[in-house]
């Protein structure tokens, strides 16, 4: 007779990964698994569909690319597939959107970062967070459950998080998410330097002196996305990467909800900080779903070092 044991996997994938080491609860499971598979749509859509606007604009009154407007649709699909689901907060709608508050989970996502650089070809990304029940508003990021980017470039890269360190995955020619490292950590010193939002420092005095002390011995590494200069310094273990605020956009340019809250979520789970200037960004409550906040996140002396100097 056939043994019924089963075999070890041959490669380690998500939803194996999802369960047997993240031992995450099986709606947790199917979302993030679910997730991933629209970011595998999103990374085709982006090699097959053409550029160029679509007419319409979001609730920041930025002009949408076509390639926006289908990235949150294969999000919102995936996410109304998965029958987990209460409701949800994209970068491309004005308001939270309910699916079924009886569902176990909400979600907020910004489903194309980096939309700029379409055209120029450089690397973009999708950002996701996952809060338990049907409320995000009021909650502050260290309540979400689970966190977690895809990253589009030369290779398209999964990062999650459950609470339990970082973990990165690598798209398969057959669209299977293989596991690439898991706990990625970042030390205490940074070498690179990250800096958003730079136009700031002809009216921020403290973020001049940040970028002066940068320009002292660090290196510049800046590509104009958050989820490839944010994967930058997952990768390298190193980096500090900045976005606050100046007389065009008093609170930095980046949005709590969707886009600090996930990575701050991150940058701590691999043993980085993360600052709105003041506190953590893990512990700033959402007010609304357009909410703007200061970031600094990355290595954490030197996230210190430049909450002092911002602060001076
Ligand atoms: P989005 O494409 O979702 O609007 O976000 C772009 C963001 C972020 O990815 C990046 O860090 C920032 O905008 C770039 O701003 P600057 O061009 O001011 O550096
Ligand atoms: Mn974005
Ligand atoms: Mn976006």
């Amino acid at each position: 007779m056939v043994s019924a044991t089963p075999r070890p996997p041959t490669r380690s994938t998500l939803n194996w990964h999802l369960r047997t080491r993240a031992k995450a609860p099986d709606a947790l499971r199917h979302l993030l698994v679910d997730i991933s598979r629209a970011g595998r749509d999103i990374r085709y859509a982006i090699q097959t569909s053409e550029g160029g606007l679509s007419g319409g604009s979001n609730q920041f009154g930025e002009k949408q690319l076509k390639l926006d407007v289908l990235a949150d649709q294969l999000m919102e699909h995936y996410l109304r597939e998965s029958g987990s689901v209460a409701c949800f907060c994209s970068e491309e709608h004005d308001d939270i959107v309910e699916i079924d508050p009886k569902a176990p989970y909400s979600v907020v996502f910004d489903p194309l970062d980096g939309s700029s650089l379409v055209d120029v070809n450089f690397a973009i990304g999708s950002i996701f967070g996952i809060y338990k029940g049907s409320e995000i508003i009021g909650r502050t990021p260290r309540e979400q459950v689970a966190a977690g980017y895809i990253l589009y470039g030369p290779r398209t890269i999964f990062v999650y998080s459950t609470g339990d360190g970082v973990h990165a995955f690598l798209l398969s020619d057959i669209g299977e998410f293989i596991l690439l490292q898991e706990h990625l950590g970042i030390g205490d010193t940074a070498k690179n330097f990250s800096p958003g939002n730079l136009s700031a420092i002809h009216d921020n005095p403290g973020y001049k002196r940040a970028l002066d002390h940068w320009l002292e011995a660090m290196t510049l590494r800046y590509s104009g996305c958050m989820v490839a200069d944010i994967h930058h310094i997952l990768s390298k273990g190193q980096g500090i990467f900045s976005n606050v605020g100046g007389a065009k956009y008093p609170q930095g340019k980046l949005r709590l909800i969707f886009e600090c809250g996930p990575f701050a979520y991150l940058i701590e789970q691999a043993g980085g900080a993360s600052s709105d200037g003041k506190v953590s960004l893990l512990d700033t409550t959402i007010t609304a779903c357009g909410q703007r906040t200061p970031i600094v996140v990355g290595s954490k002396k030197e996230v210190e070092t430049v909450v002092k100097l911002l602060g001076k």
